[in-house]
């Protein structure tokens, strides 16, 4: 248990860090949480127009939850390496440094699933971008592939990861709520667009 303990507390400390927040700041951008959805994550730090900070949100929000699983991983062993990555991804949800507020947990999710099932990401990226090129929605495409990662796991017979990654899918529909009932109501913004 004092490992898991630790694993859980390196993830949380590694995935709590804002790198969309800490990045719009940097650059001069102001504060990310007051344009579009309001949203720490790639997709609202496009909506400044800034393509390179986008990606670098994306790219930095995924690999410390992989860095989490991989470093723990490495030295306490592969479970304890799944959660890191698992408490990575509630450390960015939840950041405790910015009131719990925290974002939605795409980028983290597809840097836990790189730690912990690499080949996987390969079927999230595809996923993502056949939804994304056919409706031009972020979120909707994000949703669609963490619907379908815990099915393939499970399919593919690695059980154990598939529930720590369903567990999160259902966390992450959670905090997309406000997502989902715009793309209900047809207003949800699309790729490319400022809103
Ligand atoms: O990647 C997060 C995405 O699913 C939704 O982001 O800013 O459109 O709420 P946003």
């Amino acid at each position: 248990l004092p490992l898991a303990f630790a694993a859980a507390v390196i993830g949380y400390l590694l995935g709590s860090i804002p790198f969309g927040l800490i990045l719009t700041q940097a650059a001069g951008l102001g504060d990310v949480r007051s344009i579009g959805s309001g949203n720490i994550g790639a997709t609202n730090v496009l909506r400044t127009g800034n393509k390179k900070l986008a990606a670098a949100t994306l790219l930095l929000d995924a690999l410390k939850a992989s860095a989490a699983a991989w470093i723990v991983g490495y030295f306490l062993g592969e479970e304890a390496g799944i959660i890191a990555g698992f408490f990575a991804f509630i450390g960015h949800l939840f950041p405790v440094w910015i009131g719990f507020k925290g974002g939605k947990g795409v980028a983290t999710y597809i840097g836990t699933l790189l730690g912990v099932a690499p080949i996987m990401v390969l079927l999230f990226g595809a996923v993502w971008l056949a939804v994304a090129f056919t409706t031009r929605y972020s979120s909707l495409s994000a949703l669609v592939a963490m619907l379908l990662i815990p099915v393939a796991l499970w399919i593919l017979g690695a059980e154990k990861i598939a529930a720590v990654m369903a567990v999160m899918s259902v966390i992450s529909y959670y905090k997309h709520k406000a997502n989902i009932s715009r793309l209900m109501s047809g207003t949800e913004s699309k790729i490319g667009a400022k809103g």
